[in-house]
């Protein structure tokens, strides 16, 4: 057992039981959200156009090296990459160990299909292998265990960084996310639901299941209604949407942006500044590449995320996975990327 499979099943003794609050609330699907959600996100979550490059290896985002470095995998494993989406100047530069489920291509589809000011409040993403889909937010971290290249996956793990900061925004109040407050917390106990039995594990795993709720409505050209009786969690969504509506809103371009975590060597394997040769590809280790977003840039007001929620590590029930969105990520995405004069990969047979 990898240390990952201990983390899971220790976040799910310390967040399932009965002593971090369990809500013991009736639920509205019992299933899980995926089944009931997922294919409006496919059809109406629309990608961001946008082209990647790798960094050379050796360099990794601080916050990328102390994920990986609480699990079994080895920082050298990793593949560091600038996404540059359309709107947005600066781009987001995220972490993939060499044997993640989700390719590169899939990172940056599914983060793109949410809302830009949505993901104007992750620093960075991180994808590892795993046998199912798991995944935690931390820290304004999101990172992805397994194939998790599942839209309503990717909206729940980003709403736990806008549950801890957009009402917070520096981070500096301690442990407050919103939905510890009693704003959120008197809306649940007026409402006669929360989503699925997810949502019942505690305040901060029901917001995020009432924001992929709340994201449906504003893309689903009947919003709510069709999905079922979900007005038993209209309070939750409600309040919700005061306090982060509009983040979850697709369009416009980013408005604010996270510093990026401090670039460091991968370890001391990497031989600083002399060749490295690493990993299965065998790399060549590059000059210290430079921020994506730093303090005094426009649009960073706030240099480091405390860690605000903890990590919420969470698993889902009955997962819907569409290879046809990811074999068309693919051809969309090469040809961003071969526009732009940047590398292309094979397009994967599903
Ligand atoms: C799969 O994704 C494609 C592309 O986004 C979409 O058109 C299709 O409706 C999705 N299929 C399902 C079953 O969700
Ligand atoms: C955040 O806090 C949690 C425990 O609350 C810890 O497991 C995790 O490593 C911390 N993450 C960072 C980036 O400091």
């Amino acid at each position: 057992m990898s240390p990952k499979y201990s983390l899971n099943s220790l976040a799910l003794l310390l967040f399932g039981g009965n002593v971090l609050g369990q809500l013991n609330k009736p639920v509205l699907f019992s299933d899980g959200l995926s089944p009931h959600v997922d294919s409006v996100f496919w059809q109406h979550l629309t990608p961001t156009q946008s082209t990647w490059d790798e960094w050379a290896w050796g360099w990794i985002p601080q916050a990328c090296l102390n994920v990986v470095q609480d699990t079994s995998y080895s920082p050298y494993d990793m593949e560091v990459y600038n996404v540059h989406y359309t709107d947005c100047g600066s781009a987001w530069v995220i972490c993939r160990h060499h044997d993640a489920q989700m390719s590169v291509v899939d990172i940056i589809d599914v983060f793109g299909r949410v809302a830009v000011q949505d993901r104007d409040w992750t620093q960075h993403v991180v994808a590892l292998p795993g046998a199912v889909c798991s995944a935690g937010t931390g820290a304004a971290v999101t990172t992805f265990y397994g194939d998790c290249y599942i839209p309503s996956v990717a909206i729940h793990e980003m709403s736990h960084s806008l549950d801890g900061y957009v009402n917070d925004q520096n981070g500096n109040n301690g442990p407050n996310p919103f939905s510890s407050g009693s704003q959120y917390q008197s809306a649940v106990a007026s409402d006669s639901c929360v989503p699925d039995p997810y949502a019942n594990n505690n305040y901060q795993e029901d917001y995020a299941q009432v924001s992929v709720l709340a994201v449906y409505e504003k893309v689903n050209p009947g919003g709510l209604d069709p999905i079922g009786s979900w007005r038993c969690l209209v309070n939750q969504k409600n309040v919700l949407d005061s306090a982060c509506g509009t983040e979850l809103t697709p369009g416009g371009s980013c408005t604010r942006r996270w510093a990026d975590s401090a670039i460091v060597s991968m370890g001391p394997a990497t031989g600083n500044s002399k060749r490295g040769s690493f990993g299965k590809r065998g790399r060549k280790i590059g000059p210290k590449p430079e921020p994506a977003n730093k303090k005094g840039d426009p649009l960073v007001s706030y240099a480091t995320p405390s860690n605000e929620t903890g990590v919420r590590h969470s698993t889902f029930m009955n997962l819907v996975k569409n290879n046809t969105a990811r074999t068309q990520a693919y051809v969309r995405q090469n040809s961003w990327n071969k526009a732009a004069g940047k590398a292309t990969l094979p397009v994967p047979k599903m």
